[in-house]
């Protein structure tokens, strides 16, 4: 218990499965979707993380439920995959980020992921509550992992990238530890950069050690078919003209052969490896699986000897997990034997050093193959990447939405507000529930009745385990 000796960076894998998607905010019926499938799947093809969050609706229930089943529990212990989910972030417009909620919050996590451990947990979305209320929120989950262990490491997330950094700064300076992690989303993507730019060396120099990178699709924004919209309707805070400017830029790349969602998710997850390296991590990229040669050792398996930068990405299918690993495992591809961070590198080596590198088999000329693709793919995606952006212009290049939106009020659920007040038996004051800021009278959080619809399966549906690697 307390601090783990190693750093977080030491073992989380670069690539992250989220699970945002397993709500009604991306998809009309969250319970219609193979979520059951998709997180086998992902492990089967050696995904070894994912993030969630208990704002999502029934997604942390729903990826419990994947990790109950026997499948899972047979084939992939609990310490072979990561789990990141978050805390704080109660509804839409409500926060509770008091110690209270924090702890409750927690508990009810490892419920619902059939867990004795959090991997990561973020303080989530703080930009809409104050920097005291976060200080209190991190010093409340350390103290959980330093006393009770059900957590290793502490992190923040959200949107506005100077508010992250001033809040890692802040963090530093009032408790001398830096945070484990600060994720922000749809900040380094095809249309906008800041976190790389703005992020990067503030977050690096107030020590904080991985800085994941969500939402490589701009929470859906940068496709053919637009924004997603589920059942709570169309919540994505892009304006309509930015909207039409992608629609237009999607056009333009189909003109060139291409789909702008696959330039966007290869351009995202292989420049943010690169260039965020110095926050990434160095877990494996994809585990190796159970049918593959033992003897065959590859960057995707090993890593690179050097840090990746993380991303955490969001399906809501299997042709979609399988399009974004397909471009993983060639961004990978396009790492072997790679010795530095120079982008400049040579692109291949001569084959007498793959051939004759301890330890690497080489399948034929495959590899080699493998890697000049990827590498000349990568060229390609680097100049549409560009084509697009002079489209966007620089009216929306680097564009960021104001997070929170105007006229936010931070006002709690009435079932959160009753629940806690039932249970510590004090009634809060009427101010303190419109503000969302809890004295201490709130002892206990509210009891949520478990969604019925979410049984715990012992056994995986569509999926063969005896077929299954
Ligand atoms: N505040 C936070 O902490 C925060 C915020 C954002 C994200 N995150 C984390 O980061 C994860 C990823 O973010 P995200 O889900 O917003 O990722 P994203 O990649 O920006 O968007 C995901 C959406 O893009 C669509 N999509 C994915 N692959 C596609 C493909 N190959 N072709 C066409 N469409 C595709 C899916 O749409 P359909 O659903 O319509 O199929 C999916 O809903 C989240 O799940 C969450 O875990 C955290």
């Amino acid at each position: 218990m307390g601090r783990p000796s190693v750093p977080l960076s030491a073992d989380l894998p670069p690539l992250i499965m989220g699970t945002a998607t397993f709500n009604s905010q991306y998809n009309p019926d969250p319970y219609a979707l193979p979520t059951t499938e998709l997180v086998h799947h992902a492990l089967s093809r050696g995904v070894r993380a994912f993030d969630t969050s208990p704002y999502y609706g029934p997604a942390e229930e729903l990826l419990g439920r994947a990790l109950a089943t026997d499948f899972v529990c047979s084939e992939f212990p609990r310490n072979t995959y990561k789990l990141l989910t978050k805390v704080g972030r109660v509804a839409s417009s409500s926060f509770d980020y008091s110690p209270q909620w924090i702890r409750q919050s927690v508990r009810r996590s490892l419920q619902r992921l059939h867990t004795d451990y959090l991997d990561v947990v973020y303080c989530h979305d703080v930009e809409f509550v104050s920097a005291g209320e976060v200080l209190e929120a991190v010093r409340e989950l350390r103290r959980i992992r330093d006393v009770q262990g059900t957590v290793r490491y502490v992190g923040i997330s959200g949107y506005p990238v100077d508010v992250l950094c001033d809040l890692a700064e802040m963090v530093l300076r009032e408790t001398g530890e830096p945070l484990d992690a600060v994720m922000s989303y749809a900040n380094y993507t095809l249309q906008n950069t800041r976190l790389l730019t703005h992020g990067l060396p503030r977050l690096v120099a107030a020590q904080v050690d991985v800085i994941p990178n969500a939402s490589p699709l701009g929470m859906g924004l940068l496709r053919r078919t637009g924004v997603p919209i589920g059942s709570m309707g169309d919540f994505h805070p892009a304006p309509d003209a930015l909207r039409t400017v992608i629609h237009h830029a999607s056009n333009w790349a189909e003109t060139q052969g291409e789909r702008i969602e696959v330039i966007a998710i290869r351009y995202a997850l292989e420049s943010w490896l690169l260039s965020a390296a110095k926050a990434g991590s160095l877990g494996s990229p994809l585990a190796q699986s159970a049918d593959s040669h033992p003897a065959f050792l590859s960057a995707a398996h090993t890593g690179t000897g050097n840090r990746l930068g993380v991303s955490v990405m969001g399906v809501s299918n299997l042709d979609e997990l399988n399009e974004t690993l397909r471009v993983w495992r060639s961004i990978i591809d396009g790492l072997e034997t790679r010795d530095n961070d120079d982008d400049n590198a040579p692109l291949l080596l001569p084959d007498e050093s793959i051939v004759q590198a301890p330890g690497i088999l080489t399948p034929s000329n495959g590899l080699v193959t493998d890697r000049a693709w990827s590498r000349s793919r990568r060229e390609r995606i680097l100049s549409l990447t560009q084509g697009i952006r002079d489209i966007l212009g620089p009216e929306w290049v680097d564009y960021t939405w104001a997070s929170p939106g105007p006229g936010f009020v931070n006002s709690l659920p009435e079932e959160h507000v009753a629940a806690l007040r039932a249970s510590a038996g004090t009634p809060p004051a009427a101010e303190q529930v419109s503000c969302g800021i809890f004295g201490d009278c709130m002892l206990t959080p509210p009891l949520e009745a478990a969604d019925p619809r979410v049984e715990r399966q012992t056994r995986p549906s569509g999926v063969d385990s005896r077929s299954t690697p």
